[in-house]
């Protein structure tokens, strides 16, 4: 069918809608076009489909760089399609209705460009690869099992070497990472070996386990820390909390500026690199526990740090959170609409979000980072 595409959504699609009246989420599309569309998962309230053909087509369309993004192909990017600036003005948009929708807050917001970005490309420096069923390694499509066969992959720095990743064969089924550091090096592994890597951001030196989480941009853990640094405010008085802590970065951060700090992580290797990452930091201590749990025991706060995983940290850690009467909370935040039903939470609770700012640290793609910072 033919549509004409009214507005961004959240995941990398566009709200069109059908001749019934039912909403359509378009992929590959951008607002105010008209395009031919291909029914991808028809549903009671509500349609999937990607844009086939551009009838009418938007000035912020481009050629996509990569020949194996597009309808049914690689899930990996969303927005091949459209200028660097408007992918900008389409998260932020994103990140502004989410707030509006979820936690009735209207604020403007702007997304950053990643310092160093200029197309958008070679920034990705962790990837996870699938094994068909003939032993390649190549990337999943959208909302599907299926795998695509990709010979490059435009948005990875080039040291992750995507033609070696599918030259060679791995077992059936089989997942494959790719990580590469800061320092130089490049691991290339199944499965959670036990190796480290070697990563440099705010100052320090981060081991980081192999296939474990690393902000994916260059440029990110950098960003982050120093924007965690000034939002936090900490002083020498305060006792910190950084929750989902992973290797410990922000907890370094809160580390130089706090009387003390614990750091909350649940995944042993992770937690078991935060010990060794902090070990020189008398005034840090690390907890290899899971947030909703921990934060039930007997706790105190001055000053609240979480980057919690996409689902968000959820209502019974918000409000136990909030029961701790920190006077600031800074917000780490992978998914606009998790961070908007936690703000929501917060504000319940009596914290007013007074700065958020927002970063375009996976280009191409339909995420973006968000900080936030609530005051009590
Ligand atoms: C987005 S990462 C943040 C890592 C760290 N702040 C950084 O910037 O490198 C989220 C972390 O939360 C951890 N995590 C997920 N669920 C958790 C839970 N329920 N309790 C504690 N940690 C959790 C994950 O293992 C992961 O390391």
């Amino acid at each position: 069918m033919i549509v004409d595409v009214e507005r961004v959504a959240h995941g990398g699609v566009c709200v069109a809608h059908g001749p019934d009246g039912r909403v359509v989420f378009v992929r590959h599309s951008l607002p105010g076009e008209r395009v031919r569309v291909t029914v991808t998962d028809e549903r009671k309230a509500y349609l999937r489909a990607d844009a086939v053909e551009i009838l009418q087509p938007s000035p912020a369309r481009v050629q996509p760089p990569c020949r194996w993004a597009g309808p049914g192909r690689c899930g990996g990017c969303d927005w091949q399609h459209v200028t660097p600036d408007e992918q900008r003005r389409l998260k932020a948009v994103v990140v502004r209705e989410q707030l509006l929708r979820l936690a009735r807050i209207d604020i403007d917001v702007e997304v950053e460009t990643a310092p160093g970005d200029v197309s958008g490309l070679d920034w990705r420096t962790r990837m996870r690869f699938a094994v068909d069923n003939s032993g390649r390694a190549g990337l999943r499509r959208h909302r599907s099992h299926d795998i695509e066969a990709v010979d490059d992959c435009l948005i990875a720095v080039e040291a992750v070497n995507v033609p070696d990743v599918v030259g060679r064969r791995w077992p059936r089924g089989a997942e494959v990472t790719v990580d590469v550091s800061g320092t130089g090096e490049r691991a290339v592994a199944m499965g959670a070996p036990d190796e480290l890597l070697t990563e440099q951001a705010a100052g320090r030196s981060w081991r980081v386990p192999i296939g474990g989480f690393w902000q994916v941009h260059p440029a990110a853990a950098d960003l982050l820390a120093e924007v965690v640094r000034g939002m936090s405010a900490a002083r020498d008085t305060d006792r910190c909390l950084d929750l989902y802590a992973g290797v410990g970065l922000f907890a370094g951060v809160l580390a130089s500026q706090a009387a003390t700090v614990v750091a909350v992580e649940s995944d042993p290797r992770a937690a078991a690199a935060a010990r060794l990452n902090l070990a020189d930091l008398a005034n840090v201590t690390v907890v290899h526990a899971r947030v909703d749990t921990w934060v039930n025991g007997g706790v105190d706060a001055d000053v609240v740090v979480l980057d919690p995983p996409r689902r968000g940290a959820g209502r019974a850690v918000v409000e136990r959170l909030v029961q701790l009467a920190p006077r600031r909370v800074v917000y780490v935040a992978c998914d606009p609409a998790a961070l908007a039903r936690d703000v929501a939470t917060f504000a319940v609770g009596g914290y007013r979000l007074t700065t958020l700012r927002a970063f375009d640290l996976f280009p191409m793609t339909a995420h973006v980072e968000c900080v936030a910072l609530l005051e009590r």
